[in-house]
């Protein structure tokens, strides 16, 4: 699938639910979330059909977002199906870590080909303020259980606060220096409740990284599928990684679609662009759901316009990132 600006699709980001263990301050708000209802979400079978439907239309990578992936009981068989289908070469699931040491195990039995973790401090106590009722601990050993148990292509994500001190960004860039697993920062984004929030840019982390571990070598080989850009510090197991889609746009290069947890298809993570799948989905009108996409990858917007425009008014969770 081809959009009109040349850009192969091949890669959609399906968000599993909305709901999540966590409340980050940038994401959330602390109370009063109105989530969708359970026949409101997409099912198990209506999300494989999705899958298979767009296999043949030339998706090959899956990412597997929330929300939190995790707090869907289904989560890991729906891995298992989705690697199951023909032409689906990767899946990789992107999570708070939360109830990570309880599933790991069963990922990596699920073949699962990568998977992000999201920590934004190794301060407990900072954790605690940023997540309003997370326990870093909780998710410290969810990462070793997945080291141990061999998941591959383990990569944390880290959002640039404007916050980070220099010991926070060396510590976090430290785990993949003891660790053979990517570090990435990502720029905070205008979405939902990260309008307005302070950032650091990919320059001021550069320097920061450069004065304490040396020189930032870019690294050519791709890393996972997304838009990151890859760094190589000495003596560091595994690599450093940016996102900064404002500062460092990558759109040029977007080669992926969404699915939101209700069946809205996104071609944008910021533009107000969905098209509800949902009908077609639950019909299994294969006919009509191909319809539909192709007729919104060709809407495809050839950019975001984060500081132009307010764009699409739903939180990050509710969009899956
Ligand atoms: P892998 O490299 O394969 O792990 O994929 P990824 O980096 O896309 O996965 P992840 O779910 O960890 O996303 C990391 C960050 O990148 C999140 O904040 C996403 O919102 C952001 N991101 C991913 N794709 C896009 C995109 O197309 N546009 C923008 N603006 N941000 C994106
Ligand atoms: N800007 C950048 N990243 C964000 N995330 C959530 N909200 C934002 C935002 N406004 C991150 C999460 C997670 C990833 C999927 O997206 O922290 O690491
Ligand atoms: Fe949950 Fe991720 Fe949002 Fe935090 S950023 S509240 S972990 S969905």
């Amino acid at each position: 699938m081809k959009d009109s600006f040349n850009r192969e699709i091949d890669y959609v980001r399906l968000s599993v639910t909305d709901r999540c263990d966590l409340r980050c301050t940038y994401c959330m708000p602390a109370t009063g979330m109105c989530f969708l209802k359970k026949d409101e979400v997409l099912s198990f079978d209506n999300l494989v059909f999705l899958i298979k439907s767009l296999a043949k239309q030339g998706i090959k990578k899956v990412k597997i977002t929330g929300g939190e992936p995790l707090t869907r009981r289904d989560t890991v068989a729906l891995i298992k199906s989705i690697k199951a289908i023909n032409g689906i070469e990767k899946v990789t699931l992107t999570t708070n870590g939360i109830q990570l040491a309880r599933y790991a195990e069963a990922l990596k039995e699920a073949n699962l080909d990568g998977l992000n973790i999201s920590i934004d401090t190794l301060d407990p106590d900072e954790f605690r303020a940023i997540t309003r009722v997370g326990e870093l601990k909780r998710v410290l050993t969810g990462l070793e259980k997945a080291i141990e148990v061999g998941l591959p292509n383990i990569k944390v994500n880290t959002v640039a606060r404007g916050e980070l001190t220099e010991a926070a960004i060396c510590e976090i860039a430290a785990l993949a220096k003891t660790n053979p697993i990517h570090v990435r920062f990502i720029e905070l984004m205008p979405i939902g409740l990260g309008k307005g929030c302070p950032g650091k840019t990919q320059e001021e982390l550069f320097s920061i990284l450069e004065s304490n571990y040396g020189k930032l070598r870019p690294f050519e080989q791709r890393l996972g599928n997304g838009p990151a850009s890859y760094f190589s510090l000495p003596d560091f197991k595994g690599k450093i990684g940016f996102i900064s889609a404002l500062g460092h746009c990558f759109c040029a290069e977007c080669d992926r679609i969404r699915i939101t947890a209700d069946g809205c298809l996104k071609t944008c993570l910021h533009m107000d662009d969905g098209c509800d799948l949902k009908g077609a989905l639950q019909t299994e009108d294969e006919e009509l759901l191909l319809k539909q996409v192709f007729s919104a990858i060709r809407r495809k917007p050839e950019k975001h316009h984060f500081l132009e425009s307010q764009g699409d008014s739903r939180l990050m969770s509710q969009i899956g990132g």
